[in-house]
């Protein structure tokens, strides 16, 4: 899977970029501000129908513009070419092309362009909610699992249906019995999926995270979001008068957890920045591995200023990593050469160069 020609128009402070970016790898510098995190943004967008800096749409597109257009061709690992668009106005609209063809929402484009972004967001990994760590797991699982999403989608409907049942005033035991019939039944399926991709994952995180980071006792478990030594249908029971008097369903695949520690004391207590971001890193990377392997597919990584946090060897290190993955990469930073240094060691691979000058790009040879 890559991304053979890209096109934006009025996001942020790029007016119109034209690029037909390598196959393998693309360096993208230029001073701060110019807008690099941008063009990755872009291509984010292209992906998943949004940003990875904002959920608002408004503050993307360019001043005094009404609207903004991402334009991709994107190669498939089956040998074809698929065409994506997305554009979106200020008034809200917004429009998702696949092959010409109008799709529903942008869950239709999220198959099409797996991207992996690694940026100083994804300390969030670490010290965020588990929310964010669901997301990562569940990235996966989307990717590996086509009946993943019907069911996630069927979940969120059904909480929403016990959850307002929960806040009222007599609850009918019926309808009760006939939302946690159908809970019970998507719970165990949507676990039943995560644990079969994160005994996958863990595997290949453990190996990576040997040649990384020399650091013992660093775990990796997955949580279920309720006792895993419990039914759920029990669970449910137990929990229901505290269901009840706080007007939400407590325990389930809703709150399920990576939980990520270090001799069994939370990693983002104990470890310091620059391992930190070596770990993430990690997660990052062996999800891209673990996803080529279940799917024979390739994930793009979008890295944003690689070297911040990073010294020298560990910048090494990590573009190793991209290297023997073999998939695309775009990275951004302030200097050429620091971007470009890493790279000189990969004999047969001539990265692409991009300068961003004020919302300017030109390919540097
Ligand atoms: N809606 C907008 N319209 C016009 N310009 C914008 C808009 N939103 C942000 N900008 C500007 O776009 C520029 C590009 O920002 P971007 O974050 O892509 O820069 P960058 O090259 O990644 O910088 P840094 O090295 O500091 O991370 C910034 O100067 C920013 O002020
Ligand atoms: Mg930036």
């Amino acid at each position: 899977m890559t991304l053979k020609r890209l096109l934006i128009q009025n996001l942020r402070n790029l007016d119109r970029v034209d690029l037909t970016p390598s196959d393998r790898v693309n360096l993208i510098y230029g001073e701060n501000g110019s807008g690099k995190t941008s063009i990755l943004e872009a291509i984010n967008l292209l992906a998943l129908g949004r940003s990875f800096r904002t959920h608002k749409h408004k503050p993307l597109i360019k001043h005094q513009q009404q609207s903004l257009t991402v334009f991709g061709r994107v190669h498939a690992d089956d040998g074809s070419d698929i065409p994506i668009g997305i554009s979106r106005g200020l008034d809200g609209d917004a429009s998702f092309k696949v092959n010409g063809v109008v799709v529903a929402s942008a869950a239709d484009l999220a198959g099409y362009l797996p991207v992996q972004v690694i940026n100083s967001d994804t300390f969030l990994l670490l010290e965020g909610s588990p929310k964010v760590r669901r997301q990562f797991i569940d990235w996966l699982v989307f990717h590996v699992e086509p009946n993943f999403f019907p069911a996630w989608k069927a979940i969120q409907r059904c909480l929403k249906h016990r959850n307002s049942l929960l806040r009222r005033d007599r609850i009918d035991p019926f309808e009760l019995a006939t939302w946690d019939k159908e809970l019970i039944g998507l719970t165990d399926t949507i676990h039943e999926f995560r644990t079969q991709c994160m005994a996958q994952f863990q595997e290949t995180f453990v190996e990576l995270l040997k040649e990384l980071i020399n650091i013992d006792g660093i775990a990796l478990s997955y949580y279920r979001g309720w006792d895993k030594d419990k039914n759920y249908a029990d669970v449910l029971s137990a929990s229901f008068e505290r269901d009840k008097r706080q007007g939400f369903t407590h325990l389930g695949s809703q709150r399920a957890d990576l939980k990520i520690t270090v001799n069994g004391l939370d990693a983002a207590e104990v470890l310091s920045r620059g391992q930190q971001k070596l770990l993430v890193c990690a997660l990052k990377i062996a999800q891209g591995y673990v996803f080529t392997r279940l799917t024979g597919r390739k994930s793009i990584y979008l890295v944003d200023d690689l070297p911040a946090e990073l010294d020298e060897n560990h910048r090494g290190l990590l573009v190793h990593w991209l290297y023997t993955m073999g998939t695309q990469v775009f990275i951004t930073g302030v200097e050429s050469e620091t971007l470009a240094s890493s790279w000189r060691k990969k004999a047969e691979i001539t990265p692409k160069m991009f300068h961003v000058e004020q919302g300017r790009v030109t390919e540097v040879s």
